[in-house]
């Protein structure tokens, strides 16, 4: 199998002002200065924090890059409120979420938005974080796999790649995100599983075995461990323990 480096994302979602930002991004830039980092290491704070964290990242040579949370496709105009792609590489995001349940949810996006924001990201040479999972109701009829492979097939139409590093997915079932319930490790390998192979049948099987797969919900450094030792899970798109700096640093540590 493809050696797959783990990357540990960290979502600060609506959290944070800049002054806020910036101190957490050197907290968390001295936590992981101490040890050897090994896996790959993102940040995704809010639009506005996105400066003052590629700030940090550079006077302090810190071993993390930058990731957004969201992203318009167009490239400019009149779409008031958006944040283009160009403006997202112009304060060195590297990454960015998409498809986020919250944002399926609250902002009511749909797998065509998604599709459109990767085919973006994509062109921008910026490395979208792919979200899916699916909901109580969903899991309890036994649909998960099904849920979850549609929304990537369809988020994936029209796309081909030719890096398995141009793209990573995070599966984060929505019971378990912000609630505490995590999923077992084997819950998250077996719709891991899943993804990898639709990803083969969207993307072709070399590019599936390179594309990391990351497990998210109530992630946290208790738990982080029995996730990552499974086949198909190459890391964690961690919430709420991203916003404490030596939490989420001994997250990193332990990938
Ligand atoms: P959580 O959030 O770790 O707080 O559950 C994960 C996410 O929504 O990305």
């Amino acid at each position: 199998m493809t050696a797959r480096k783990h990357l540990i994302a960290g979502n600060w979602k609506m959290n944070e002002t800049y002054s806020e930002g910036v101190t957490l991004a050197q907290e968390l830039a001295n936590c992981l200065k101490s040890g050897t980092v090994e896996a790959d290491v993102v940040v995704c704070p809010p639009f506005v924090d996105l400066k003052g964290v590629s700030g940090v990242i550079e006077f302090d040579s810190a071993p993390f890059e930058l990731g957004a949370q969201n992203v318009y496709w167009e490239p400019s105009g009149a779409y008031t409120g958006e944040i283009s792609c160009d403006m997202l590489k112009s304060v060195g995001a590297t990454y960015c979420i998409i498809g986020h349940s919250e944002r399926r949810d609250y902002f009511h996006e749909t797998d065509e938005d998604i599709n459109k924001k990767a085919q973006a990201l994509l062109s921008a040479h910026i490395i979208p974080i792919l979200c899916c999972g699916e909901d109580e109701h969903v899991r309890e009829a036994g649909n998960h796999v099904a849920h979850v492979t549609a929304q990537i097939k369809a988020a994936l139409q029209n796309i081909s790649i030719s890096d398995p590093c141009a793209l990573v997915i995070a599966y984060e079932p929505i019971w378990a995100i912000g609630t505490g319930k995590t999923a077992t490790p084997e819950d998250a390998e077996e719709v891991c599983a899943a993804i990898r192979e639709t990803l083969a049948t969207c993307l072709g099987e070399e590019i599936a075995q390179g594309i990391r797969i990351l497990y998210g919900g109530s992630a946290k450094p208790g738990n982080i461990e029995g996730f990552l030792e499974k086949d198909n899970v190459d890391g964690a798109l961690v919430g709420g323990a991203s916003l404490v700096a030596s939490d989420f640093a001994q997250m990193v540590d332990r990938a």
